[in-house]
């Protein structure tokens, strides 16, 4: 059956999700409950705070996208849900809600890799074009994948420390802004000038790799620098320069790996797909080419329950399941 119904679950981070999903990529729902406001104070995901939340809010958001939908659970033919990687707490509510679901309307369970999810947003927009290349950027996640057929992955490179999105996190803090700080940056960095000497991590020449502790370290220490000399770098341009660094390591290795695997088709992915400036740089570098660029609406970039729906089509049609003993995998790889 290609026009399988699927009910999808994510809760591997700060959002509880869930969606229903028909023939891998049409939206019959795509409910979510953001947790931001909780963790905001803290200036990043507090893990407990994260599991609780999971708690409280799974069965109304369950109850939604299922109403929303206007399916009820005899007509689901699957129940699929993150595996990880994630916070292990809260990755264990979906998995355990997942379960319950599927044990008790005797439906296959489906596990999905996080990051396979947020690369198949791509199909909710369109067919893949194999060979193809995703750059996934995201708070947790940096990470270059080829894929050569239907839910083959191979991960070619990633961050050796801080993700992009976290990176974009930290800045922002340390220029005062609220968590998440990457939108703001994004936004500040429209108004300045890339005029601030910042370094940019290409790692060995021929690596796919990213790593960006040292760029936010090298931001730390400029305004901590001009602060002891009593000089004010405006922060429209600290954000700018460091924006361009960020933007020419991740658009430049994309180019790369592109032109060594000949893709024909390139996805961004992830919640830093939303920034302005990474987005032109991705269309400006491959519009005079072959290459179809994918980037998915917003709402599929950050975490959402509508991209494992996607990536749980790829698993039915493998006949890829789980066994009741089912775990959230904090360190799961792809
Ligand atoms: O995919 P996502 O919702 O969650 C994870 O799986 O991590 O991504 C959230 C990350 C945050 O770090 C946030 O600051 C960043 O995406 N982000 C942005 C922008 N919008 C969201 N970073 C830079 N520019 C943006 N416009
Ligand atoms: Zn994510």
């Amino acid at each position: 059956k290609d026009n399988e119904i699927i009910l999808a679950i994510e809760t591997s981070c700060d959002e509880t999700a869930a969606a229903v999903i028909q023939g891998g990529n049409q939206v019959l729902s795509n409910v979510i409950a953001s947790q931001i406001q909780s963790h905001k104070r803290f200036g990043g995901v507090v893990p407990e705070i994260a599991s609780r939340h999971h708690t409280e809010s799974i069965t109304g958001i369950l109850e939604e996208a299922m109403t929303k939908a206007d399916v009820s659970f005899s007509d689901l033919d699957a129940v699929a849900v993150t595996e990880g990687p994630g916070l292990v707490g809260a990755l264990l509510v979906g998995v355990n809600a997942a379960k319950a679901i599927a044990f008790s309307h005797q439906l296959p369970l489906l596990p999905v890799h996080h990051i396979a999810g947020h690369i198949q947003a791509a199909r909710l927009e369109r067919e893949w074009n194999y060979p193809a290349l995703a750059l996934v950027v995201s708070g947790g996640h940096t990470e270059l994948v080829i894929l050569q057929a239907d839910g083959e992955y191979e991960v070619i490179g990633q961050t050796r420390d801080d993700a992009a999105g976290e990176a974009y996190d930290k800045v922002a803090r340390t220029l005062g802004l609220p968590y998440p700080g990457g939108p703001q940056v994004d936004k500040l960095a429209a108004e300045g000038t890339p005029d601030v000497k910042l370094p940019i991590a290409w790692l060995e020449p021929d690596s796919y790799d990213f790593s960006f502790s040292g760029l936010k370290s090298a931001v730390i220490n400029t305004l901590h620098n001009a602060e002891q000399r009593g000089e004010v770098i405006p922060p429209e341009n600290v954000a700018a320069s460091f924006q361009q660094s960020v933007i020419e390591v991740l658009t430049e290795k994309t180019k790369r790996a592109a032109e060594q695997y000949q893709v024909k088709q390139v996805v961004l992915a992830g919640g830093v797909a939303a920034n302005q400036g990474l987005r032109q740089a991705m269309e400006n570098m491959f519009a005079s080419s072959s290459v179809e660029l994918t980037i998915p609406p917003f709402p599929f970039c950050t975490d959402n329950a509508a991209m494992i729906g996607a990536a749980a089509h790829v698993q039915w049609k493998k006949n890829i399941t789980a066994d009741w003993d089912l775990n959230g995998v904090p360190d799961l790889t792809l």
